[in-house]
């Protein structure tokens, strides 16, 4: 990994499971609205954007939506989603996060976070990691959330490191995708099936080397 200057990492899913919040909060909702929802389902919408996963959720629902009905069911599902975050302390950490991060500092390269979540700045305070950044993305900033390349470009470019020159931890389809299309390279973090686009996938931090 000797030719990298820069690493951008995703949040939810990689360094904290806030993926399943996120999918607990999604469930709720959902189902209220009478649309089945399972894992399976889930894996579709991890890394895209709040109003983007609404819109995948209510697909299967039988009946339409006003504009100001869905900001009202986003509204809500983030407010449950907040409701599970709000406990959240460094023990949330998953396992390697910290090692991680230690080892790309060490080894000299730059660290930026690409998250689409417009609570990121809050999860990272919890974790009491902001300080671990080089630069965080505000997601609220970004016009085209995963798998769209803005997000990883937007880090590569505030941390002054070419695209080529990064690359990106991910555990989601959405967002390997977004990493290659801003041609960096790829670590999946999760199921190598699942994450077949990622150049290389680890089952999880404690697998993350710099070799
Ligand atoms: C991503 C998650 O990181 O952020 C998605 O993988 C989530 O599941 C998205 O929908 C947006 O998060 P938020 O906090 O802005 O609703
Ligand atoms: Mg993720």
């Amino acid at each position: 990994m000797k030719e990298f200057k820069a690493v951008i990492f995703d949040l939810d899913g990689v360094i904290t499971d806030t993926a399943r919040y996120h999918y607990l909060a999604w469930k709720r909702l959902a189902e209220a609205q009478g649309v089945h929802f399972d894992e399976a389902f889930n894996e579709h919408l991890k890394g895209i954007d709040r109003m983007g996963s609404l819109d995948l959720i209510l697909a299967s629902s039988p009946r339409g939506y006003t504009a100001e009905e869905k900001l009202a069911l986003a509204t809500e599902k983030n407010e449950h989603y907040k409701e599970l975050i709000a406990t959240m302390s460094p023990a949330d950490l998953l396992p390697g996060a910290i090692e991680a991060l230690d080892a790309c500092r060490a080894a000299g390269l730059k660290i930026g976070l690409a998250s689409v979540s417009r609570n990121a700045f809050t999860v990272l305070d919890s974790l009491g990691i902001t300080g671990k950044f080089d630069y965080v993305v505000d997601a609220g900033t970004i016009a085209r959330g995963k798998p769209d390349p803005e997000i990883f470009l937007k880090a590569a470019r505030e941390l002054g490191v070419a695209p080529p020159e990064c690359f990106g931890v991910e555990d989601a389809v959405a967002g390997v995708a977004s990493i290659k299309a801003a041609e960096m390279y790829a670590i999946g973090v999760g199921d190598p099936r699942v994450l077949a686009e990622a150049d290389i996938v680890i089952p999880d931090l404690t697998a993350f080397s710099l070799a």
